[in-house]
Order: C-alpha cells, then sequence, then structure tokens
C-alpha cells in the first residue's frame, strides 16, 4: 500500500491524516498514522477529492481544431478535474450505437483522466440503442449542433429513460421566447435569450419529467431556479457565477444560455455559496479565435472553462465567500453521486482520485497556464490556486502543476456508485 500524507478532507472536515492506496488505485485505509512502505508527505497542504465535471465539450471527433480528447483532459488534469463528462455534440453527433462506439474507440487510451461520454437520443425509439452511454443530453433549443428536440419527443425520451434509471441532462431554453436584437453585445445576447426562455423551458420540463433522474444544466439566474422541481438537480457554471455581461469579452464571452447581468449574477452566486444549487461543471466549450472574431451576431456560443473552475472556486474559499464543505461538495462529490461513479469522496472504497493544495499560492490566469488547444480563456487575468499534485486512481498525472502522463485515463459507464 502506499501512503499519501497531508491534511485531508475527510467526513466534513480538515485533519491530518494517512490516505493508504491500494494496487487498483483505491482508498483502502484512511487514518492518523499508516505505517506503510512508501509514504508520500505533502506537509500542510490539502488534499481534496478531485474534481467532477460533468459538462464538457472536447469536440472530438470531427472538430479537433477547437480542442481534442488529449488536450480537453490534460486541461482537465492541470485543474484538479480527474472525471469528465463529454457531451455529444461531436461530428457526427453521438445520436446512434454506430456513433457511441466509434466515440469510445477514438478516444480510448487518449484521456489523461476518466470521462464518461453522453448521448443525445432524438426520440424514445433510440434510447434503449443508445443505453452504453453513461447518461443522455436533451437540447431543448438550437445552441451549437442542431440537436433540439421538440416537447413531444422530450416527453417520450423522459418516459423511455426513467426504468433504466439513466440521468438525462436538459439544455432548459424555450425558443419561443427567444427576441431579435441587433444590439451585437453580450447585453443584447442576454435579451435574445432571456431569463423567461430558461424559466419556461424548465417549466416544461416539471411537467414532462417522469420519475427518472433529471438534471438541469448551467441555470443562469434565480428565476430559474425558483421554477426547478423537488428533486430535480441543478448546475451552474463557473462563468455564470463570476462574469456578467458588462465584461468586455466581446463574442469571447458569448454563450448559451448568456451571461447575465451583474445582479443576476451575484443572486446567483448567493444561491450557490447558500447550497440551493448541486453542483458546478464548466460546460467547456472552446471556439477557435478566428471563430470568435467574426462579427458578434455569427460568433459561435461557448467558452472553454474545464482548467479553470476549481482554481477560480479555490480561490473564493481562500477569500472565504465560499466554504471549502460546499466547494467540494459541488465540485466533487455531489456530481459523483449524480453521474453514478465511485469518486468524489475521500472515503475508504472509493478511487483515489486526489488534489494538492496550496491556499497561499494564488496565480494569475493565462492561456498559457490552461493550455487549451484553443488558445483562451475568458477567465484571464482573474486569480486562481491550481493544484499542486493531481493523483488519478493513485497514480500521479500532475506534478509541479504540470501535466506528466497521459492515457491513463478509463471510460466510466455511469450508475454504479
Ligand atoms: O454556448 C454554448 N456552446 N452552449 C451550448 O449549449 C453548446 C456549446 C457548444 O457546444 O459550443
Ligand atoms: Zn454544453
Amino acid at each position: 500500500m502506499r501512503v499519501l500524507r497531508g491534511r485531508v478532507f475527510y467526513r466534513g472536515r480538515v485533519e491530518p491524516l494517512d490516505v493508504g492506496v491500494d494496487e487498483a488505485g483505491k482508498i483502502a485505509a484512511i487514518r492518523k498514522v499508516i505505517a506503510g512502505e512508501e509514504v508520500e508527505d505533502h506537509g500542510d497542504r490539502l488534499i481534496l477529492p478531485g474534481g467532477v465535471d460533468l459538462h464538457v465539450h472536447f469536440r472530438d471527433p470531427g472538430l479537433t481544431e477547437k480542442e481534442d480528447f488529449p488536450s480537453g483532459t490534460r486541461s482537465a488534469a492541470l485543474g484538479g478535474v480527474t472525471t469528465v463528462a463529454d457531451m455529444p455534440n461531436t461530428r457526427p453527433p453521438v445520436t446512434t450505437r454506430d456513433a457511441l462506439r466509434e466515440k469510445e474507440a477514438r478516444v480510448r487510451g487518449r484521456a489523461a483522466v476518466d470521462y464518461a461520454l453522453y448521448a443525445a437520443p432524438r426520440t424514445g425509439a433510440s434510447v434503449p440503442e443508445l443505453s452504453e452511454a453513461a447518461a443522455f443530453k436533451v437540447y431543448m433549443a438550437e445552441s451549437t449542433g442542431g440537436l433540439q428536440v421538440g416537447e413531444g419527443a422530450l416527453g417520450e425520451i423522459l418516459e423511455a429513460a426513467a426504468p433504466r434509471k439513466k440521468l438525462v441532462v436538459a439544455h432548459a431554453e424555450d425558443a419561443r421566447r427567444f427576441q431579435k436584437d441587433e444590439a451585437a453585445t453580450l447585453a443584447g445576447h442576454s435579451r435574445a435569450r432571456p431569463k423567461e426562455s430558461e424559466v419556461d423551458a424548465i417549466r416544461t420540463l416539471a411537467k414532462l419529467r417522469g420519475d427518472g433522474p433529471v438534471h438541469v444544466a448551467h441555470v443562469t439566474c434565480v428565476e430559474a431556479l425558483d421554477a426547478v422541481p423537488e428533486g430535480v438537480t441543478t448546475e451552474a457554471t463557473p462563468h455564470h457565477l463570476l462574469l456578467d455581461h458588462t465584461r468586455p469579452l466581446k463574442a469571447f464571452g458569448k454563450v448559451n444560455p448568456p451571461l447575465r447581468s451583474p445582479e443576476d449574477r451575484q443572486a446567483l452566486w448567493d444561491a450557490f455559496a447558500a447550497g440551493r444549487i448541486d453542483i458546478v461543471a464548466t460546460d467547456h466549450a472552446p471556439h477557435t479565435r478566428e471563430e470568435k472574431e467574426e462579427p458578434f451576431g455569427e460568433a459561435p456560443s461557448g467558452l472553454p472553462g474545464v482548467a479553470t473552475s476549481l482554481p477560480l472556486l479555490l480561490r473564493q474559499v481562500r477569500a472565504e465567500t465560499l466554504s471549502l464543505e460546499r466547494f467540494v461538495d459541488a465540485t466533487a462529490a455531489r456530481p459523483a453521486e449524480i453521474l453514478g461513479v465511485p469518486k468524489g469522496r475521500i472515503e475508504v472504497g472509493r478511487d483515489a482520485d486526489l488534489i494538492v493544495i496550496d491556499a497561499r499560492e494564488v496565480v494569475r490566469i493565462t492561456p498559457r497556464r490552461v493550455r487549451y488547444k484553443c488558445g483562451w480563456t475568458p477567465f484571464e487575468g482573474m486569480e486562481g490556486v491550481f493544484p499542486r499534485t493531481v493523483y488519478l486512481r493513485g497514480e500521479r498525472v500532475v506534478e509541479d502543476g504540470e501535466p506528466i502522463a497521459e492515457g491513463l485515463g478509463r471510460r466510466l459507464s455511469g450508475n454504479e456508485a
């Protein structure tokens, strides 16, 4: 057994502990002192569970000028995310069993962290053939990829997914509320796809949901949260929590659903910090600089964020605007639970996916730091705390903040823990 020593987040508090890791990369013991062969002593640094990001777009296959599995998972690792769930709006889209199997074969052995794959059923009838996907994504309005489904199909998909206990993640915007807005600004984009479109879509979802697990992606405002029925889980992105439509980002801040006003952002943050939102997920959705430099109306929507989510939020923990418990819950424990993977907590029997943090090491975020293939980040210039060391099932994948191992990531089937 190998032993990792440090100040460990265990059962809701931080204490100096030894974490024993077995050959299979599982946590085998947690004690004050484990007399092991090899001790890796992290001193007074914090040891936390690795992040679980349920919403990334790694663009592989078909859109790999924006990102690919090796680059996306490398950025995830250096930001402390050890599990990702990848969205189906690739080219071809993951709407059939063949497309899912091809994607699976293509990404195998090329991921630096563990991963789950989504499929996007377009009809209730396609649900059984997509059962190998870890979870389903449904788009209730057009965003990148043209995978939206109407109410009839949505109802059928929810009904077919429920007995399989398959998680259905909804992109909840109702296009009937969209408006033309020619302002060519982020505020205009928010008016064009207003908060009411989210509220209406969530109401539709509440009406159709049945009794399977349903999750609402990227909630941007408290009004949307208020419409979420009991038992449906929610996520917020770091960009909706930390950026608003007054930032001078131009189309580099264009995303669906849009960045909202400073007041909406603050209210969303308060709800998140108070525990009203289950998880943080990044909706990491890179586009190239050239695409984002097109005239505002033509530029595609989507922002990269997988490497900066934990660092930005750890900065908030250090500033005491977010509790460490809430941080761990939202970035690791709850998303692992929602997807059903044996991760997200430092507990005997779980995978030893761990990050080592020194909260004094605050750095400025730069495109170089995050290593995205697209070469930009909307959080440039903001402060973050990046992990020094990252373990994936007990193996070091990041050392001194640099990715050092590739290809160790394994596929997760979901619904297993
Ligand atoms: O802004 C967005 N970009 N929203 C989405 O729903 C999709 C994403 C993308 O894939 O680019
Ligand atoms: Zn997305």
